[in-house]
């Protein structure tokens, strides 16, 4: 018997000792400490052990169970440990690497300049209406004023469908759509594209521009520049100044051209305002008495101001881009540079 106890206490030993994992050690429980373990077995063999000796050799069992049950225990506790660092080790997360960038689109720049165009007139009391870019000869040139010899009449200028219908080549048909609407006050913006058949570094066969319409009692001349004094502002910078230059359109009169100080370099001279400090930004003017009039409205109670611009053209000035054709190459490189996220 109490060979057996050796024999038992050495193998569990050895076995406890040389087991790499919880679960095999679990197994090895069972095999001496489970219902029908070896350490079990030598409990329930009491029973046969002669009543003298019962009390020694229980004891020494009890001993053994008490020593096999320690093994386990710091064993146990010694795989745990192991088996959580190789856990940890595995599970590591290496916070050096760099994240995954998410690539977000952004707003086409032309856009981004229209909205800030829309939002600097809105906040002006201007209200938005779109025309349709398909147009009749009536609205873009015959109740503007344009009369028969006018270049733009010209099939090398202006895209005609038929001798009536054409792609609108400005957005001034918007004014007379509005003015045959609407009585005064009247102030809107009407944003869109336009056709013409040009096409180089600074002209595209298609663009888009803005107008501009005021008509109410006593507009002048000083309301137009005052109105474009602060819109040069919010799109550039406070340092901006307008200047107008005599100009001349059909619809308007006077007419003005009107340049900005270089957004670049103040006025100072420089390659983007060529030298002069002065940069072009649109045309406008006080809105001619028979536009008025050809629309339904009283030109001796009432005036207006027009001004029409590119939204092209301001984009260009305020990113310094060179080339107009890059804002309709969708090239991604190029358009990621407005994301301003
Ligand atoms: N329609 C003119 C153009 O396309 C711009 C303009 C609009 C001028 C309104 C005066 C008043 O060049």
């Amino acid at each position: 018997m109490q060979e057996k106890i050796i024999l038992i206490k050495d193998s569990a030993k050895t076995e406890i000792a040389s087991v790499g994992t919880t679960k095999l050690l679990n197994d090895l429980k069972v095999k001496y400490l489970g219902k029908n373990g070896e350490v079990t077995a030598l409990l329930k063999g009491m029973k046969d052990i002669p009543a003298e000796n019962r009390a020694e050799f229980g004891k020494i069992i009890n001993e053994l169970k008490v020593e096999i049950t320690e093994l386990f225990a710091t064993k146990e506790l010694q795989l745990k440990e192991i088996e959580m660092q190789e856990k940890f080790n595995s599970e590591a997360i290496d916070i050096t690497l760099p994240g995954k960038v998410n690539n977000c689109g952004s707003l086409h720049p032309l856009n981004i300049v229209k909205n800030k165009i829309i939002d600097a007139f809105c906040g002006m009391g201007f209200e938005v209406f779109e025309g349709p870019e398909i147009d009749t000869d009536y609205y873009c040139f015959q109740a503007l004023n344009i009369p028969k010899d006018h270049p733009a009449r010209d099939m090398q200028d202006t895209f005609y469908i038929t001798d009536n219908v054409l792609l609108r080549p400005h957005t001034s048909p918007g004014q007379v759509r509005t003015m045959e609407n609407k009585q005064p006050p009247i102030k809107i913006l009407s944003p869109g594209r336009v056709y013409r058949a040009d096409d180089d570094a600074s002209h595209s066969p298609m663009f888009h521009q803005i107008e501009g319409l005021v008509v109410d009692k006593g507009v002048s001349l000083c309301d137009l520049q005052g109105l474009l004094d602060e819109f040069v502002k919010i799109m550039f910078d406070e340092q901006t100044k307008t200047r107008f230059r005599p100009s001349y359109f059909p619809f308007t009169e006077p007419s003005v051209e009107v340049d900005v100080t270089c957004c670049k370099c103040h006025g100072a001279g420089c390659s983007l305002c060529k030298g002069t400090g002065w940069i072009e930004i649109l045309g406008a003017g006080i809105v001619n008495k028979n536009v008025l009039e050809m629309s339904g409205i009283d030109s001796n109670v009432y005036s207006g101001l027009a001004f029409g611009l590119g939204i092209e053209r301001i984009t260009m000035i305020k990113y310094g881009i060179s080339d107009i054709r890059t804002l309709f190459e969708n090239n991604v490189k190029f358009l990621k540079q407005f994301n301003r996220r």
